[in-house]
């Protein structure tokens, strides 16, 4: 089995999955998630525990997950369904595939709408909008586009079309040009801009906000009654930067495992996994560095929630020479940025279509895209129609919900279960087999992978729910 190519084709090279499986990590969770979360979660200290997730948890599990797909070779649920057969355990494990799937279309819905935001944005740079924008305007300008939701609907359709066509075509033919040359120019904006927040005289106070945890003011609430303050620990903060950890690295969904069955059988997997969760972690840092400085500057609020970047950097480029058109660079690479994750959001369920046989890819591609855009129309309206509190749950819009349950619960949920299976189902020499790893480097995985990694999801579930 593990000889064979996949049906779907092959990366030419190593360096095109290293390309490919990044350009599903760095999208919109890095550079306009991570850093509203962080906002609102009070920076430094959940910054740690972030990290602290991607080295303990995020690692590990993608060296499972890449691994399971190049052993399977198919889409998520058929590889689950092999592997499960290989190691003679129950066919259960298919479920994991489905889970996979299921939270791939919840995602793309409401990412397909955000990333409508960076679009409406590529035209608003380029027409001028943002030449020397106060920070009122900016948040007019983010007003208006949002409380309109044809506008939304219109980008929303736009960009699932333009997702629909890479995937028709085929993982590998579009999208392994274009994420050669994007990658590094995104890379080379978001320092520009770092050195804007730089000059802006509150560099220090963005860094500090990132950099310096303060564990009492994230994970303690504190409320004072008649007169005395009383503190309690929260462990929501914690939940939402492990949760992140799996958005960020595109994990426990089957994205990261269906790319790796289009791996060639000789790379190493722990080499081009801790590339990519290098570099996907150095972009959401410099997005952080780039924004925060500006948030302190103009007096807007780290924890504005989700249009944080869509009200800040807009007036760092409003302000700086050439801001036009950097402006609208910039927005131009966050869509494609999100282009390249929102394929690897919908290619577990087009390759499992595929593999029935019963309809081509492009029919497979048109069905699942439309499916996510009906479900984004909920992402649509929760922004205006249906923003108010008798339409939310849990004070929660729609939007909201949707994020919660998948980032923060079906993810993780999938995580632990590929660390299971990778360390308590399959067999050693199956694993060893596949990673090709020194013995040390093994055995040090093994044991993350088994111990460590599942302990760590379980704890943070526990924490979160209030039962430890
Ligand atoms: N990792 C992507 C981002 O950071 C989002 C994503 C999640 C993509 C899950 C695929 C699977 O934007």
């Amino acid at each position: 089995m593990a000889e064979n190519r996949s049906i779907h084709g092959q990366w030419s090279s190593r360096l095109m999955f290293v390309l490919a499986a990044s350009g599903s990590a760095v999208g919109l969770g890095n550079i306009w998630k991570f850093p509203y979360i962080t906002g609102e979660n009070g920076g430094g200290a959940f910054v740690l525990v972030y990290l602290a997730c991607i080295a303990l948890v995020g690692l590990p599990i993608m060296m499972a997950e890449v691994m399971l797909g190049r052993r399977g070779r198919q889409s998520p649920i058929n590889t689950m369904a092999d592997l499960a057969s290989e190691a003679k355990a129950s066919q259960i494990w298919r479920l994991l595939g489905w889970l996979g799937v299921v939270a791939g279309f919840i995602i793309l819905s409401y990412y397909s709408v955000i990333a409508g935001w960076a679009i409406a944005y590529v035209v608003r740079s380029a027409a001028g909008t943002f030449t020397n924008v106060t920070a009122d305007g900016v948040e007019s300008i983010f007003g208006a586009l949002v409380g309109d939701w044809e506008r939304l609907l219109a980008w929303h359709t736009l960009f699932m079309v333009m997702s629909m066509l890479v995937v028709a075509r085929g993982v590998h033919h579009g999208l392994e040009k274009a994420v050669r040359v994007l990658m590094p120019a995104l890379l080379v904006l978001l320092l520009i801009l770092v050195g804007y927040a730089f000059n802006t005289g509150h560099f220090q106070q963005g860094f500090d906000f990132l950099f310096k945890p303060d564990f009492s003011k994230v994970f303690y609430q504190c409320e004072t009654i008649a007169g005395a303050q009383s503190c309690s620990f929260t462990g929501e903060p914690l939940l939402v930067a492990m949760g992140h950890a799996f958005f960020t690295l595109s994990l426990g969904m089957g994205a990261i495992m269906v790319y790796g069955s289009y791996m060639p059988r000789k790379s190493s997997i722990a080499g081009a996994s801790i590339l990519i969760a290098i570099m996907d972690t150095v972009v959401a840092l410099l997005a952080g560095l780039a924004i925060f400085p500006i948030v302190f500057a103009n007096e807007l609020a780290p924890g504005a929630g989700p249009g944080l970047i869509f009200q800040t950097l807009p007036i760092a480029f409003g302000a700086m020479p050439g801001g036009r058109f950097f402006a609208t660079l910039f927005f131009l690479l966050l869509v494609f940025a999100a282009w390249t994750s929102a394929i690897s959001l919908i290619e577990p369920a087009v390759a499992w279509l595929v593999e029935k046989r019963q309809v081509s890819r492009t029919r497979a591609s048109i069905a699942c895209g439309f499916t996510a855009w009906l479900l984004g129309i909920g992402t649509v309206l929760s922004f205006n129609v249906w923003s108010g509190e008798e339409y939310q749950l849990f004070g929660k819009t729609l939007f909201d919900l949707l994020d919660f349950l998948t980032a923060n619960i079906m993810l993780p949920l999938g995580g632990l279960l590929i660390a299971i299976f990778a360390g308590w189902v399959m067999t050693r020499q199956a694993s060893a087999d596949e990673l090709r790893m020194n013995n040390a480097g093994y055995a040090a995985w093994r044991f993350v992978i088994r111990y460590i990694t599942p302990l760590a999801v379980v704890l943070v579930f526990l924490k979160a729910i209030g039962v430890l």
